[in-house]
This record gives C-alpha cells, sequence and structure tokens, in this order.
C-alpha cells in the first residue's frame, strides 16, 4: 500500500475520475477527505470508500464558494490535523465543444478549476 498514513483532500469526487481515485486512494490505503456539491452521490462513494477500509470524511462543498472551501478545510484538519495529498479535480463539463460565440461554456470550468485551486493552495 503505497498511501498508508497519507490524507489526500479530493475535489469533485462524487463520481468521474474523482471518484476513481478516491477508490484507488483508499484501495493503496490514504484516509480521504472527499467533497462534491451532490450530497446523495457523494455519500455513495464515501460508502464505497468506506467499505474498503478508508477512513472518509464527505463535505458537501460548492468550490466556487469561498465559505464552503473554508469549512471543508477547517472539518478536514480538525479530522485529520493535516493534508498531504491536494486533488484539484472539481470542474464543470458542459457536455459541449468550447465556441467563441458562448463565452460561458468556456468560462466556467476553468474559473471553477482555477479559483478553487488557488483558494485550496492558500487556505
Ligand atoms: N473525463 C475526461 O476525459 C477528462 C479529460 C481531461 C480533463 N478532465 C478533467 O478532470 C476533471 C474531472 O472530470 P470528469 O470527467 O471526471 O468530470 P465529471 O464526471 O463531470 O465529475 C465532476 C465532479 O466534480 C464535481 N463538481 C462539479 N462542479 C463542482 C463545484 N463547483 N464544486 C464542487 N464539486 C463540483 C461533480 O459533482 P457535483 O456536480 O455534485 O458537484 C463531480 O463529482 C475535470 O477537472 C475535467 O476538466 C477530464
Amino acid at each position: 500500500m503505497q498511501l498508508e498514513g497519507k490524507v489526500a483532500l479530493i475535489t469533485g469526487a462524487s463520481r468521474g475520475l474523482g471518484r476513481a481515485m478516491a477508490i484507488a486512494f483508499a484501495r493503496e490505503g490514504a484516509a480521504l477527505a472527499l467533497c462534491a456539491r451532490g450530497e446523495k452521490a457523494l455519500e455513495q462513494v464515501a460508502a464505497e470508500v468506506s467499505a474498503l477500509g478508508a477512513p472518509v470524511l464527505a463535505v458537501p462543498a460548492d468550490v466556487r464558494s469561498t465559505r464552503d472551501l473554508e469549512r471543508l478545510v477547517a472539518l478536514t484538519l480538525d479530522r485529520y490535523q493535516r493534508v498531504d495529498i491536494l486533488v484539484n479535480n472539481a470542474s464543470e463539463s458542459s457536455g459541449r465543444r468550447p465556441s467563441p460565440t458562448l463565452p460561458t461554456t468556456r468560462r466556467r470550468p476553468s474559473t471553477t478549476s482555477c479559483r478553487s485551486t488557488w483558494s485550496l493552495r492558500s487556505g
């Protein structure tokens, strides 16, 4: 187990790549802090990794919200006292190709991932 004793915080962990990383990290022995906006799907992933034996904290949070990020970090530090691995994975896939005539389809994903990356690293 390569991540035994490590604490990993993964944003956007309720499906897709975030969920896959949470499961992979749990199999390698990491303790996990997971977030996404949708509570039900997040709790399902938390149950999956818990069944693998991993300690897990699931915090519903929108990474665009400074208040949510502060709460996420505070709860994570309260539970584990540190973060060893930070995976800023949360992003919004528009499902469409970027288009110069639809600027918001390009702006929202980069705003979500870049802003949350900056906030979590500096918070
Ligand atoms: N899949 C690919 O082929 C691919 C390729 C290159 C890069 N990527 C990048 O890899 C990352 C994950 O991609 P994916 O395909 O796994 O995405 P996905 O299936 O759409 O999953 C996105 C995850 O992020 C969460 N999320 C979205 N907006 C959020 C927000 N504002 N706050 C908190 N959580 C949020 C979603 O849950 P909620 O909606 O419940 O919040 C979900 O858990 C993205 O950054 C994407 O740009 C993916």
